[in-house]
């Protein structure tokens, strides 16, 4: 079947749909039905079925004579290590560090957090977790003490698993001084942590807390897979709001399983056997659903990659392991691609490697530009899949599926809503816009398998973020338009989240780390135009009266707040010290006026602005780091 037949199969009897994908996962007890409507608007499926994730990941492919395959690939251009790691070694490995959580108390439902780099220990521990029914939450390593602590605090973990340290291509990230950063300033403490020594650096432990990998798993019985219900959350994943709490988003443990099959087939055109690989971090939802679970659920080969697209050492390492590892398809975010051919623009670092097997590059995490799109099709001869998705969603919500069959492309658009998603853009009255015009993207409910159920403790913040806004649907926050052939174009956030080199950040948050700087009397973050990046923060301050120090050294500190509080990956670099900001008479921050000025885009005042006049005094600032050049912006 084309994708004009699957969709339009799904939409005539989607429980039948979902029922026949639920066929391709291995159940202890399959479910009697696939959606669960009687919460509605909040839906489940396949919630009375019996399953683990672990077994469908690993070992019913050992079980399948597949044990000698490789399953996770480690490639570290950083280290230089690579390793291959069997479907029978994970199966082992997993098993024995599930034992070992199992005899320190980690049963079906408990919280732990996974604090660690890009090593197939990582991988292990959240399948571990899975294997017994625990709940994991991932934390990615480009975030500061202060974040982890914020996400103990919220699903308050029995454990920890941490790797003693990271490595960024011109740093060790010493990972222990900011997990036990983290547990001091958290309310919550974890009964015990487990830390993974690595050769670059060995963290001193606690003891009493602080038990090591390798010396907690000795001589303990491997733990089995223990079923759980198919509603069970399989993993809790933080991500950015409007505000400085983080939302934890659930995952469902068998939507996540149907789906995740489902998109491996039909999307990416992988099977067992194949090669895959995503260019992603654990730390982020492409990390969950294509660097660990996908993959190894459709019984293909994972890449562990720890490295950069460029510097670690060159702009060819990508197509170095796709050759090596005759990877199959790719997935990266733009940014990456982005800064691959600000060094390599003629491809030459391309032609040094062969890509026999390369069918497909998938892009996701941020919008892509179709320059950068054109730059691969052209050296790479192979399709560039755009394809839109998000951390809430955990797979595509459109897509280009290959594995059904390639459509035509258009440029600017990841192409089409895959089954499950009844993607509508709809007006500020709730009501779908005309083909063609803008509007705020809404799935109609219930969304598919493998989506958030909720967020983690909040639901009534599930129900206001996700559900008020237009009832009966899900507000994704993104805003766009759906052309005359159904093809949809994905343009911009409608709330303060931005996207920095396919990290979502929030500028909410930013803005509350500011405000804790005792010089910062009001502030405003937002996301400007960036070549490399996508978009970057720029901050507005207002200082207190009476402070008269030196500015740069405000920003200077401003900048080291930010780090220290978000984290490096919040890339925030630059500020602006203003006299005030520009508000409409009810007070609102005009932060969509001033990322246009910013961009020297053209823009008109808003009528409900206070005071236009303001609106000069902030390009005026803005030209002082180089912003706020555009023709557009000199003239308003
Ligand atoms: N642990 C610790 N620190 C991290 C980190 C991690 N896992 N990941 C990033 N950081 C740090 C970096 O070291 C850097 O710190 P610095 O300010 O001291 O240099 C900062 O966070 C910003 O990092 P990054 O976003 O990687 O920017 P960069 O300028 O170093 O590199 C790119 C630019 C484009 C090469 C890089 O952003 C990139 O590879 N982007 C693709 C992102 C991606 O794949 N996202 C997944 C979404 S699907
Ligand atoms: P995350 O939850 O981190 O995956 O970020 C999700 C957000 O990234 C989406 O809501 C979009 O704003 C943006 N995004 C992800 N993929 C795309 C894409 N292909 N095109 C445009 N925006 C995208």
């Amino acid at each position: 079947m084309g994708y004009a037949e699957t969709y339009a199969a799904w939409q005539a009897d989607p429980e039948a749909f979902w029922m026949e994908a639920a066929g391709a996962i291995d159940w202890v007890r399959p479910p009697s039905k696939a959606l669960f409507d009687d919460k509605a608007p909040l839906y489940e499926w396949f919630s009375d079925g019996l399953v683990n994730t672990c077994w469908n990941a690993v070992d019913r492919h050992v079980e399948a004579g597949r044990g000698d395959q490789i399953a996770i690939q480690h490639e570290s251009p950083i280290t230089h290590a690579t390793k291959g790691i069997t479907y029978a070694e994970l199966q082992t490995r997993v098993a024995s560090l599930a034992g070992a959580l199992r005899q320190r108390g980690i049963t079906k439902g408990d919280r732990v957090i996974i604090y660690m780099p890009m090593i197939p220990e990582a991988l292990e521990a959240m399948l571990a977790c899975a294997r017994l029914g625990a709940v994991h939450s991932v934390v990615f390593g480009g975030f500061a003490a202060n974040e982890l602590a914020v996400r103990i605090d919220d699903c308050t973990p029995k454990a920890i698993i941490a790797a003693s340290c990271g490595l960024e291509p011109n740093r060790v990230v010493h990972y222990k001084p900011l997990l036990d950063a983290a547990i001091d300033q958290a309310a919550h403490s974890p009964d015990f942590c487990v830390i993974f020594q690595r050769e670059q650096e060995v963290a001193k432990l606690i003891e009493g807390r602080d038990l090591s990998w390798h010396g907690f798993q000795y001589g303990v019985e491997p733990a089995d897979c223990v079923p759980v219900e198919g509603n069970h959350p399989a993993y809790i994943l933080y991500t950015s709001g409007t505000t400085g709490q983080p939302k934890g988003v659930i995952r469902p443990t068998a939507g996540h399983l149907v789906a995740l099959q489902w998109s491996m087939t039909n999307i990416y055109n992988i099977g067992a056997g194949d090669r895959f690989w995503a260019a992603s971090d654990v730390g982020w939802v492409v990390g969950h659903s294509y660097i660990c679970y996908g993959p190894l659920i459709a019984g293909a080969m994972t890449v562990v990659f720890e490295g950069k697209p460029v510097g670690t050492p060159h702009p060819g390492v990508f197509w170095r392991v796709i050759q090596n590892n005759r990877i199959k398809s790719f997935f990266t975010a733009p940014t990456a691609l982005r800064a691959i051919k600000r060094e390599d623009p003629d491809g030459t670092w391309i032609k040094r490697y062969a890509q026999h097997d390369l069918q497909a590059i998938y892009l996701a995490g941020e919008r892509a530009d179709p320059d950068t799109i054109e730059w691969a099709e052209k050296h790479f001869g192979v399709p560039v899949i755009d394809h839109w998705w998000q951390t809430e969603t955990g797979w595509a919500i459109a897509a280009n599926p290959l594995g059904l069959e390639l459509l035509p492309f258009k440029s600017g658009s990841p192409s089409v809503p895959m089954p499950g998603y009844d993607v509508q853009v709809l007006g500020e009255d709730g009501h779908p816009v005309a083909p063609g015009t803008l509007g705020s993207i809404a799935i109609k409910l219930p969304l598919p398998p493998g989506t958030l159920p909720g967020l983690w403790n909040a639901e009534e913040r599930f129900r206001e973020s996700y559900l008020t806004t237009f009832p009966g649907f899900y507000e994704t926050g993104d805003a766009g338009m759906i052309d005359t052939e159904g093809y949809l174009y994905v343009m911009a956030r409608t709330d303060d989240v931005i996207n920095v080199a396919g990290h979502r950040l929030s500028t909410g948050a930013m803005e509350e780390v500011l405000s804790a700087h005792p010089d910062v009397a009001e502030c405003a973050v937002i996301g400007v135009a960036d070549a490399l990046k996508g978009q970057c923060p720029v901050g507005f301050l207002c200082l207190t009266s009476g402070v008269t120090r030196d500015p740069a050294e405000v920003v200077a500190e401003c900048v080291t707040l930010m780090r220290d509080r978000i984290g490096p990956v919040a890339a925030f670099r630059n500020a602006v010290i203003v006299d005030r900001l520009p508000k409409t008479r009810s007070g609102k921050i005009l932060r969509a006026t001033m990322v246009k000025i910013a961009d020297g885009a053209a823009f008109k005042p808003p009528a409900t602005i206070d005071d236009p006049a303001i609106l000069n005094e902030i390009a005026a600032a803005l030209r002082t780091i180089g912003l706020a050049t555009g023709e557009a912006a000199q003239t308003g």
